[in-house]
């Protein structure tokens, strides 16, 4: 199966946005997304295309969405059977950039999480999904203090199923 890996900036509370926009706005978050993300495909909903506004420049863009995206630097897919159908043929590892709807969708078969874990909450309304953490062996990749809170970004990877 393709390798999946999800990518977010996540509150304590799981809280990824509110009214479209993005909770936090952390520079080196942000760098290391770009980072992280550079060369590989991202997957996006139609409402997280909408947030950035563009397509990300140096990657393949893909989006899910009902409507079509006039916009000749994204590959458009309408249904989610489309979109795995897609995925399938894909070589490279594929990156789930949110939003909550991608990333629940995603979940269970993400053999990665990249989760950029700000200790503090802000008013959300859309968060990511719960899960088992046990699930997962997780490492502290990089720690900081930004906008007068603390981050850490954590790298999740899926135990095989001997592990757990
Ligand atoms: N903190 C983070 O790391 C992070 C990352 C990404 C996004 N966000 C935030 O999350 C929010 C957006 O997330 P969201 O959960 O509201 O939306 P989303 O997942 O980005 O997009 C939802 C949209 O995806 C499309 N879609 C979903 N399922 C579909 C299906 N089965 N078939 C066809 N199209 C489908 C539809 O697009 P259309 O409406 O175009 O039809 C739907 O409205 C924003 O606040 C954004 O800033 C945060």
């Amino acid at each position: 199966m393709k390798n999946i890996s999800m990518i977010a900036c996540v509150s304590r509370d799981l809280g990824l946005g509110n009214k479209g926009e993005l909770l936090w706005r952390i520079p080196k978050d942000m760098q290391f997304f770009r980072q992280t993300t550079l060369g590989h495909p991202v997957v996006m909903g139609g409402a997280t295309y909408r947030s950035i506004g563009k397509a990300l420049p140096e990657r393949q863009n893909i989006v899910l969405s009902r409507s079509e995206i006039d916009d000749p630097n994204v590959k458009c897919l309408h249904s989610l059977n489309q979109l795995e159908d897609y995925l399938e043929k894909l070589a490279d590892e594929v990156f789930i950039i949110g939003g909550a709807s991608l990333y629940e969708t995603f979940l269970p078969r993400a053999n990665r999480l990249v989760l950029t874990e700000v200790d503090g909450v802000r008013p959300a309304d859309v968060f990511f999904p719960k899960f088992n953490s046990a699930d997962f062996r997780a490492r502290t990749l990089e720690s900081g203090e930004a906008e007068d809170v603390k981050y850490s970004i954590v790298e999740y990877i899926r135990k095989a199923p001997h592990e757990s």
